[in-house]
Formats: structure tokens, sequence, C-alpha cells
């Protein structure tokens, strides 16, 4: 969330710089934020990684990925030839090793002498969860963490794998870096429609005073993906769909939607206040979870006319999997606000279509004064907050049918980012990045948050884990999840509303 300060100069170290993350997102976001003359006149980059490959063989690896990756496009040669020149190095280390971050201390230290200043250091652990704790323990020692001005850490998710263990990586993180100097990812908040959320609750006057139980009926968040695990099997066998998208993105969204006026824009007035919704999340008893829970895994299916295998078939998944690559919740959130609004929830790998959206459906008029013909077609009001893809608003509400009759029938208002602002938004790893490079934590979770998450799951991970799902395989691939993710919600009488997707709307 650029706040308009000036970037100091910076250095940014990557742990795990061999990696996906690094070549698909990382490095793609800071080509586009030199594109766009975001980054800071005194910038470089230093990769680590166990993998062994030369600076060329680095620079080469990194421009593949920008290739494909970059928002802007492939980059020409002038622009990589200027680019690269901040990918100054690449240390083939041992990352448990102490030698590791002398060396890395004193390439730091020698940049600091060559720039004449002392630059931001962010440290970005892009590695694998079982490696965080031990570079931060090393890192810590070698007193590279010690200015707390200049030194900043980044974890990517997943940010433990239940609460005890979240606990005990936030105990050892804050051991060696003080709670300011940590940015805990969560990509979904720097997605400028996920940001814009704040915005369109907090900076207009049309839509608070009816933001509560008096005018909302319910609230369902939708994080739909058509793709499978694709080739992080061995990770998300481990993690499940709770652990990998409800716990951080499905949860930050419900935290957006849910959480009290701001007083002001300050990062951990933001982050309290969601703190707040957190801890009002109605506990799931052990004896309701089959009722207010639903898990699912996909089998083989169809999607958009391509044959797809099942879950168990995928690499590194094991051909018995318990693993749920789909999950639905029912929540409330207990404050004067929104006691006894539901909260649904679901998000799964293999779905028909890729969409995150929030609908906030109404309450009905309180009295109906049209006559019966006129209001066969009467739906509440809705709105849909569309994250991705089609990035914008869209209000339903009733109009007058063209006609001699007084007939009523639900129309689109719709408010589309593209067309509004005539530009791509940025990615959410643009957007972060640079927010660490200036030191802004609003949108990154502060320990507390991420602890509170996984106390909201815990009671479902716990008796998920104690019983084996019979029924996995439960849905095909290209359906939108288990038939038991319908009748948690048909049970309220209410159904899924299927996502907008462009076509829809254009149809409306
Ligand atoms: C990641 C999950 O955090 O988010 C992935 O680990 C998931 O499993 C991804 O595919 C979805 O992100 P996006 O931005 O594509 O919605």
């Amino acid at each position: 969330m650029s706040n308009g300060n000036q970037t100091d100069p910076a250095v940014l170290v990557i742990f795990g710089a061999a990696g996906d993350l690094t070549w698909r997102k990382l490095i793609p976001a800071l080509y586009d934020l030199y594109l766009d003359r975001h980054l800071p006149g005194w910038f470089a980059v230093i990769g680590l990684d166990r993998r062994e490959m030369s600076q060329q063989e680095f620079i080469d690896h990194l421009r593949d990925g920008v290739n494909q990756f970059a928002r802007r496009g492939k980059p020409d040669d002038a622009d990589w030839a200027t680019f690269s020149k901040a990918l100054v190095a690449f240390m083939n280390v041992d990352f448990t090793e102490a030698d590791a971050y002398r060396q890395l201390a004193e390439r730091l230290n020698k940049i600091d002498e060559l720039w004449g200043t002392k630059a931001t250091r962010i440290f970005y652990l892009a590695t694998a969860p079982s490696l965080v704790e031990g570079i931060t323990r090393q890192r810590g020692d070698a007193t590279l963490a010690q200015d707390t001005a200049r030194a900043r850490v980044v974890v990517e998710k997943p940010f433990g794998h239940d609460l005890a263990s979240a606990q005990s990586l936030n105990r050892k993180l804050t051991a060696a870096f003080d709670e300011s100097q940590i940015y805990r990812i969560d990509h979904y908040l720097g997605k400028e429609t996920v940001q814009n959320i704040l915005a369109f609750r907090f900076a207009n006057a049309l839509f608070e005073p009816i933001w509560d139980r008096r005018y909302i009926d319910h609230v369902q968040i939708t994080v739909a993906e058509t793709v499978g695990v694709e080739h992080r099997g061995g990770y998300y066998d481990r993690a499940g769909a709770l652990r990998d998208m409800v716990q951080n993105h499905l949860l930050q969204v419900l935290c957006l939607i849910a959480m009290e006026p701001i007083i002001s824009f300050d990062a951990d007035e933001i982050r309290t206040k969601k703190v707040d919704v957190l801890r009002a999340i109605r506990p799931i008893p052990p004896a309701e979870v089959h009722r207010l829970a639903v898990r699912g895994q996909y089998a083989g299916g169809w999607i958009r006319g391509e044959h797809v295998q099942s879950y168990r078939q995928e690499p590194g998944v094991s051909p018995e999997s318990s693993t749920e690559t789909f999950a639905a919740l029912k929540l409330f959130v207990d404050n004067w606000r929104w006691q006894d609004v539901p909260f649904y929830l679901r998000t799964g790998k293999r779905l028909p279509a890729k969409v995150s959206e929030v609908f906030v459906e109404f309450r009905p008029v309180p009295h109906q004064a049209f006559p019966a013909a006129a209001v066969q077609d009467w739906r509440p009001n809705r709105m849909i907050i569309r994250i991705q893809p089609d990035e914008g608003i869209i209000l339903r509400f009733q109009a007058k049918h063209p006609g001699p009759h007084m007939n009523l029938t639900a129309v689109d208002m719709r408010f589309d980012y593209e067309k509004a602002f005539r530009q791509g938004a940025p990615d959410a790893y643009e957007t972060l990045l640079l927010d660490v490079m200036r030191g802004d934590a609003t949108l990154f979770m502060r320990a507390d948050q991420v602890e509170a998450a996984w106390g909201v799951l815990m009671p479902v991970l716990d008796v998920w884990a104690g019983a084996h799902p019979g029924d996995f395989p439960n849905y095909h691939s290209g359906t939108w999840g288990p038939e038991a993710a319908q009748v948690l919600i048909a049970t309220d009488g209410r159904s899924w509303l299927l996502p907008t997707l462009e076509e829809d709307v254009e149809r409306t």
C-alpha cells in the first residue's frame, strides 16, 4: 500500500533464490517495479541457494522467468541489461552453516561501502518452511539483524502447520528480530481488489450504515481454482485446502469485510481491527465440525474440454491420501455488528472456474408493496466484490422492466477496474515488495493475526485429522465440490451463488 514514502537504498537477499517463487514471482515483480521506476536508485539483489549455479546461469534463469511472468511482458535487451545489473551475486551456500552468514555479512558491508550509505537489508525467506527456523537462528547469531531500523525479514506462508507450530515459529522469529522487522506475507493482501475493500468500506458514506446484521442476510467468500496441485504435491499433501487457503487468504478477506471502521490509516490500527474479527469468530465445537465444515477431494474429470487426473494420481501425492483439496465452512462473528449473520467460505482446486469473490446478500425489503405478479423475478440486493479475474464490484438491485406493466427485474450496476482506471493492476508481489522496502507493514500479518487464524481452524483440523474421510475422492474435477458443501448451505435455506463470470454479466 504505497504511502508515497521515498524508497531508501535497499539490498534484497533471497534465500532459496534458485526456487520457483523467485523465478515466477519475485524477480518478475521487481522487473515491473523497475519499469515503473519504483525501485530505489541504489538497489541490489543477492541470491542464496543450496543449488549449484554460476552467476551467469542464475541471471539467465531469472530472465527466463521474467520473459514468462512479467506483467509488462518480455524485456528488451536494453531494459534487461540495466535491470540485471542489480542482480549482483549468486551465492551457493548451505543455509545451516554459520560461514554462509559471514560471507553474506561481508558482501553486504561491501555494498554499503560502495554506496556510501547504510542500505535497508531485506532477508526474503523463499525457502521450504523447514529451513526457516534454522536460517532465522543463524542470521540472528551473525548479527545481520541487529539494526532494527534497516534489517527486515520476509517470511512466506505456510506460517506453521497448526497453532502450536506457528507459535513456536513466532517465538523463534521474535527471538532473532523485533516484531517491527518481520513481514509475514499473505499475497492476497497485496491484490488491488483486496486492498480496495478498505477504500470501498471506509471512504464511502453509502455502504457503512447498512453494513451489519440489520441489512445483511449473509456473506459468501469463494476462492475457486481450476488448477490441481501442479508440481506441489509433496507440500500440498501435508497441507490441504484449509491450511493452504482458508487459514490465510479466505480469513484475511473475511476480516476486511467484517472489521470495524478504522480510526487512522496506520498499519497497527488496521491489523488490530482485523485481529478483533478473528477473535470474535465463534469457536467451532468439535461435535459441530460435521455440521459447520465440509471437506472434499477431487476425482478425475473434465475441465474446459480437457480430462484431468484425480488428486491421488498427482505426483508427490499418496495414492491413499486423505488430504482435502476442497473446504467449505460456516462461521459466525460474535459481535454487535454481525451477530447471527453466517459467513460461508469455500475454496477448492479443480473447480469449474478460477474466480475469487465475495457475495454480500442483503435482507429482503421489510414490506413488499408491489403486486405478486410484479415481483415474480424479485431477488434480494446483492453486492459482489470480484477479487479476480475481471476485478470490480457489482451491485444488484431491482428495476422496472420496460413495458406497460409494473414488472420488477434484477439488474446489475458494475464497476470494472480496468475500464475505470484504464490500466492493469500491479501484481500482488510488486505491491508487497515495495511495501517492505518502504517499511510499511499494513499488508502483512502480525504474529497475533496468524495465531488467531490458526485458533479458528484448530477444532476442524483436529477433528479431520482424527477421522478418516470415508468418501474421498468425493467430487469430480470440473464441479463445484462435494454434495455435502451444498447441504452445508442448503440446510439454512440458501445456496451458493454461482460466480458471475464475465459472460453472465454481459448477458444480464
Ligand atoms: C497460494 C496457494 O497461496 O495461493 C496455492 O498455496 C494457490 O495453492 C494460490 O494456488 C492461489 O493464488 P492466486 O493468487 O492464484 O489466487
